[in-house]
């Protein structure tokens, strides 16, 4: 494998060679309080990471037809005492296999000489994407306007598509949220706690010497499809939904979502709804291979469930029309998924743009609509599958809902399965290229148990998140 620094070096040329002229990128900043110590946590901007490899707030980088300079705080009387030995701005450039390095306050006077010509990127700091507006001399927002066309264009062709590099990052960011997963599965106890869950998930990643690559999701109220608190005993009966990834060292994420009965067996009802699940997110992974429109993978979860769900009598009629009314929505009310890279939801700042090949647009049946990707997949593309069911309270008591599906969808009955939340089970897949194992999908996530029997077999094996905690 080439060297970590010689393929940012190519990346870089490429980058200038499909914009075709300058381009300043801006890292992100940080917002610190009074002490600077005291800053929010701080995630480089992905295409600046993805370009660089630096990962200081708030740099700069310039290209012109493949050569960089970065632009850097120098370090300052007193850092060492404070902060600890700063290399000079060249040594640390130097260490990113870039050759030229200038103090930041230098960064108007470099962007005036290409003045009228440079092309940039909004970063998630409007701080530091109004500074790239003001050298550019264009209108920049993010995400709403996130830059030149050119320039996201070529951004989107290069990062859509995992170099070996990358790879690597993927698999290791999987692995360490596996390792969290298998472990909170053995720690789930009844009158345990989500709340406690969600801190053994995040000391394990950090103890591995990595952060989450997004909030964890660990509740028993699975149907809020982003649940962001903790705030309930695990009790008997509960189905605890624990949605979480791990980043790793080069800034890469994995997004790994696992459902298992708190008390540590599937009643008959759990069971029917969750291997429903699995049998979608098993015939999607499988469809992951070169050339598949992801569109058709999301109809085809849609249409496993849609039968399932009719066999248990929450639906009504053939399966092909509760797909195309969106009927089977109103238990599966999101996408198969999306693109999976530096970002959770990768790219998703440049829009619909990478991720809806041109002439496709959002599907416009209930649930569809938010499905996040419509691309022919190719090799190396790293996607999620994330099917999932969930009894929504706020979708089955909706009385416009009820009004246009009252011939589908068997609302009595759902009315006795309110309460079970919700049951997702999302993989992260690597497409193969047909060389490759036969074009046959590599799941990064593949070890985290997910079959019955295997959950079954762990759930509350292991020491409780309490225990682990203060042991
Ligand atoms: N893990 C959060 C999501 O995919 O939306
Ligand atoms: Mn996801």
């Amino acid at each position: 494998m080439e060297s970590i620094t010689t393929v940012r070096s190519e990346r870089r040329r490429a980058l200038c060679e499909r914009a075709g002229a300058p381009i300043l990128l801006g890292n992100n900043g940080t917002r610190a309080r009074n002490l600077p110590i005291n800053s929010l946590p701080f995630r480089s901007d992905s295409s600046f990471l993805y370009f660089t490899g630096c990962t200081e707030p708030g740099a700069f980088a310039l290209l012109v037809d493949g050569t960089c300079t970065l632009f850097l705080t120098p370090p300052e009387p007193g850092d060492e005492l404070w902060h600890g030995e700063v290399p000079s701005i060249h040594a640390r450039a130097e260490a990113l296999g870039i050759a030229h390095a200038r103090p930041l306050g230098e960064v108007m006077e470099a962007a005036e000489a290409h003045s009228g010509r440079l092309l940039s990127l909004a970063v998630p700091d409007p701080t530091i994407t109004a500074r790239l507006a003001q050298l550019s001399g264009r209108r920049l927002a993010y995400p709403d306007t996130p830059g030149p066309r050119p320039l996201v264009d070529a951004v989107i062709a290069l990062r859509r598509t995992r170099d070996e590099h990358e790879l690597v990052e993927m698999r290791h960011a999987a692995s360490l949220a596996a390792d969290g997963h298998r472990t909170l599965m053995r720690a789930t106890r009844v009158g345990g706690t989500e709340r406690g869950l969600a801190a053994l998930f995040e000391a394990m990643i950090a103890a591995r010497g990595a952060v989450p690559s997004y909030h964890p999701i660990v509740t028993v109220r699975g149907e809020v499809l982003h649940n962001p608190d903790y705030p309930n005993l695990l009790r008997s009966g509960d189905l605890l939904l624990v949605d979480a990834g791990a980043e790793s060292a080069g800034g890469y994420a994995s997004d790994i979502t696992r459902t298992w009965p708190v008390n540590g067996v599937f009643d008959s009802r759990q069971r029917d709804l969750y291997s429903l699940v699995l049998a979608a997110n098993e015939a999607c992974i499988r469809m992951c291979r070169p050339g598949q429109r992801y569109r058709d993978i999301h109809f085809e979860a849609a249409r496993i469930l849609a039968e399932g769900l009719r066999a248990l009598g929450l639906l009504r009629g053939a399966v092909e029309d509760l797909v195309e009314s969106g009927a089977v929505g109103l238990f599966f009310p999101h996408g198969v998924g999306h693109l999976l890279g530096l970002d959770v939801h990768d790219l998703e700042n440049f829009g619909d743009r990478p991720s809806y090949a041109a002439g496709r647009s959002r599907p416009e049946q209930f649930g569809a609509r938010y499905l996040r990707m419509d691309l022919d997949l190719e090799p190396n593309m790293v996607v999620t599958i994330e099917p999932g069911l969930y009894l929504v309270p706020a979708i089955l008591h909706d009385r416009e809902l009820r009004t246009r599906f009252a011939d589908a969808v068997s609302f009595g009955e759902a009315e006795r399965w309110l309460g079970m939340g919700g049951i997702r089970i999302e993989d992260d897949v690597r497409v193969r290229p047909e060389h490759d194992a036969g074009g046959e999908p590599e799941v990064f996530s593949g070890d985290v148990p997910k079959t019955v029997e295997a959950l079954e077999g762990l759930i509350g094996s292991g020491p409780s998140a309490e225990e682990r905690l203060s042991a």
